[in-house]
């Protein structure tokens, strides 16, 4: 495809992006326009180089990615699980590494090896409907929350949680431990597949840059 088509890449809002972008300033990828920490601006353009950025909540950059509205996307592996978009997971950029982990107060251990109907509170409902269905073979009963997951063994909602776990200082700080490791986690570049195959010789290019970076 031509050379004049903007790159337009979705990075997920705060640490993630900003990790991103130092990242790809290793690589000779700057946007100047992003660094302005006071901007309202939504879309950030780096002409010469012909790409746009812009930031979106992580559990939306896989859909810009999947419908093409970014051709490009930085995000975490957790999103990727729970929403289940069809693009490809190019690159796993080794930041943001954390755990995805069955956790509750010690006495809740039992529950799980007895395989007992439990209730479950997460942010991660797919996620953890695989690991206890498929996995485990355990049903449960499973809570959507939206944050502050540590919260609901506490106050009785639920008798575990599935959440992340970075340094572990939440559950320690609550009385709570990790009981099971579901999986590893860690920031993804995913590709939108039409812009795979349209743009493949820079898309390419990129991830053979990052990689050396890595
Ligand atoms: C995440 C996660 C844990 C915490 C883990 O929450 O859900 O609560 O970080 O980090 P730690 O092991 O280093 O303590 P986040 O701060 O993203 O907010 P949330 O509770 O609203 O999801």
């Amino acid at each position: 495809m031509s050379k004049d088509r903007y790159l337009t890449f979705a990075l997920g809002k705060g640490r993630l992006a900003n990790k991103t972008l130092e990242m790809f300033e290793q690589i000779g990828i700057t946007c100047h326009e992003m660094k302005d920490k006071d901007t309202r601006k939504l879309i950030f353009v780096n002409e010469e180089m012909k790409m746009r950025f812009f930031l979106a909540k992580g559990p939306d950059v896989p859909t810009y990615v999947e419908y093409g509205a970014a051709d490009i996307g930085v995000v975490g592996k957790d999103t990727l699980l729970q929403e289940q978009r069809d693009i490809y997971e190019v690159l796993d950029l080794g930041f943001g590494k954390c755990r995805m982990c069955v956790c509750g107060p010690a006495s809740a251990k039992k529950l799980l090896q007895h395989h007992e109907q439990i209730r479950v509170a997460t942010k991660y409902p797919v996620i953890a409907k695989d690991y206890f269905y498929n996995q485990k073979n355990q049903t449960v009963e499973l809570i959507k929350l939206n944050g502050s997951i540590e919260l609901a063994p506490i106050v009785g909602l639920s008798d575990v949680i599935v959440d992340i776990v970075e340094t572990g200082s939440t559950l320690r700080e609550n009385g709570l431990e990790v009981l099971e490791e579901v999986c590893p986690l860690s920031a993804r570049m995913v590709v939108n597949q039409v812009s795979m195959r349209m743009e493949n010789k820079r898309i390419v290019q990129l991830i053979e840059d990052l990689k050396k970076v890595l």
